[in-house]
């Protein structure tokens, strides 16, 4: 019978694990060392990501690869990307190549202003409630100048606050809603922390604060990324018609939200990727993302494309609040390194290889279901984890994988080969 439990992370961390054995896992001894063989030898570093959350009894290890031959606005990138789906990196590594042989990919942003609201309730006169916000406007922002120093300090702060009445939307609700520029960090801590002391500063019997919270949707913190080329370099074969099947392709994904989810999924496979590398909060990311997609009232394709006057053209326009110092990126070694590796890019520049990273993954998903179908390239790099899952050992496993350089790759037809080839010792 499960259990439940009080008083769970006071426990040490052997305790904790003991409990979850003997409650869940039938006591057996393979899941506790499945669960040690994971934990770091350098104490320090296991130290650290036990204290990132809580009830920490092991780290779940992500892959962690780079993708070179990113032209990005002249300069020429290496992005790490920390992703489990097999075909993400290869195809990162293609498109690169494809693009750099082309003049890359030229980015900017857009603008970059979160915003954050106190969210509350207020039931009396509007007028009156404008007049109180207008005489405390500058107590509102003074409220706040301890913690916005620093931040000033970098050319960033508090750009604006305004009163906004959405009563028309639910009863007696008004919010102060605070625009801000964080410059190279997030901010989410920062916009949070304003924004309590503000939600303080308001305060008043008639005035109910309800919350007071970031928006992670960020539709003025936007950037844009974009390829183009003679449609006659678009392709070896046919470079026209397989142009104007891509813009159709992309079309589709703009009329149809069921294709658009998934055609957004492809572009999150690269963007995410990089976010974590870098010690971003892919939820934020992925949250915004989406809601920028619907901003029209219909869920849409986060890129655009456009085959005109002999020039093929693809772009991405997508919010990104991203971080390029304080969080994770200043406690994981891994982020860090990525940053490294990216030459310690400002939040802008991050935002512009993380969209770059996003319209790639769209551009090698595209030209693959256009033309030769998905499943080809991905069954390819899922052989790897078929192998792996059937136990091949590392011959056999040599042999298969050129075995099925040209043929259809299928769970079962791969078990059956390496069964043939373990009984017969050879493939036909
Ligand atoms: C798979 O992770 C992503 C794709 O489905 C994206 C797409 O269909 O555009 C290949």
């Amino acid at each position: 019978m499960s259990k439940t439990i009080s008083g769970f992370s006071k426990l040490t961390k052997q305790e904790k694990i003991n409990w979850l054995v003997n409650n869940y896992l039938n006591k057996n001894v393979e899941a506790e060392k499945t669960l040690k063989k994971y934990w770091n030898s350098d104490e320090k570093l296991q130290q650290l990501h036990d204290d990132f959350i809580e009830n920490t009894i092991s780290n779940f290890y992500l892959p962690y690869a780079i993708a070179p031959n990113f032209i990005i606005n002249g300069k020429v990138y290496t992005i790490p990307m920390a992703v489990e789906e097999s075909s993400v990196v290869a195809a990162a590594s293609l498109v690169a190549k494809f693009w750099s042989d082309r003049g890359g990919f030229q980015a900017e942003v857009i603008s970059t202003a979160k915003i954050g609201h106190v969210h509350f309730m207020y039931n009396g006169c509007k007028d009156e409630l404008q007049v109180y916000f207008s005489n405390r406007k500058s107590e509102l922002l003074e409220a706040t100048e301890s913690i916005t120093k620093n931040m000033r300090k970098r050319g960033g702060g508090i750009l604006d606050i305004k009163l906004v009445d959405k009563t028309t939307e639910l009863k007696n609700y008004y919010q102060l809603e605070v625009t801000f520029e964080t410059k190279d960090s997030m901010g989410a801590n920062f916009i949070n922390s304003c924004l309590e002391a503000i939600a303080k500063a308001l305060q008043r019997e008639d005035i109910e604060i309800v919350m007071s919270i970031l928006s992670n949707y960020v539709p003025q913190c936007l950037v844009r990324a974009e390829v183009s080329c003679p449609i006659s370099d678009f392709a070896k074969e046919e470079p026209h018609y397989y142009a104007e099947k891509f813009y159709n392709a992309v079309q589709i994904a703009n009329a149809e939200p069921y294709r658009a989810v998934t055609h957004n999924k492809g572009i999150m496979n690269g963007i995410d990727a990089v976010v974590i590398a870098t010690g971003n909060d892919f939820r934020a990311v992925e949250a915004g993302a989406h809601a920028y997609a619907a901003r029209s009232g219909k869920y849409r394709s986060l890129t655009n494309c456009s085959v005109e006057n002999d020039i093929f053209k693809f772009w991405i326009e997508i919010p990104l609040a991203l971080g390029t110092v304080g969080g994770l990126t200043a406690l994981h070694p891994l982020a860090k390194l990525s940053l490294d590796i990216l030459q310690h890019p400002s939040a802008e520049e991050l935002m512009m290889i993380v969209a770059v990273a996003g319209l790639a993954q769209n551009f090698a998903a595209l030209k693959a279901l256009t033309t030769t179908g998905i499943q080809q390239g991905h069954m390819k790099m899922h052989l790897q984890n078929i192998l792996h899952q059937l136990g091949a050992n590392t011959n056999e496993r040599d042999l298969l994988l050129n075995y099925f350089k040209d043929r259809h790759v299928t769970y079962n037809v791969v078990a059956e080969t390496l069964e043939q080839l373990k009984v017969t010792k050879t493939l036909k």
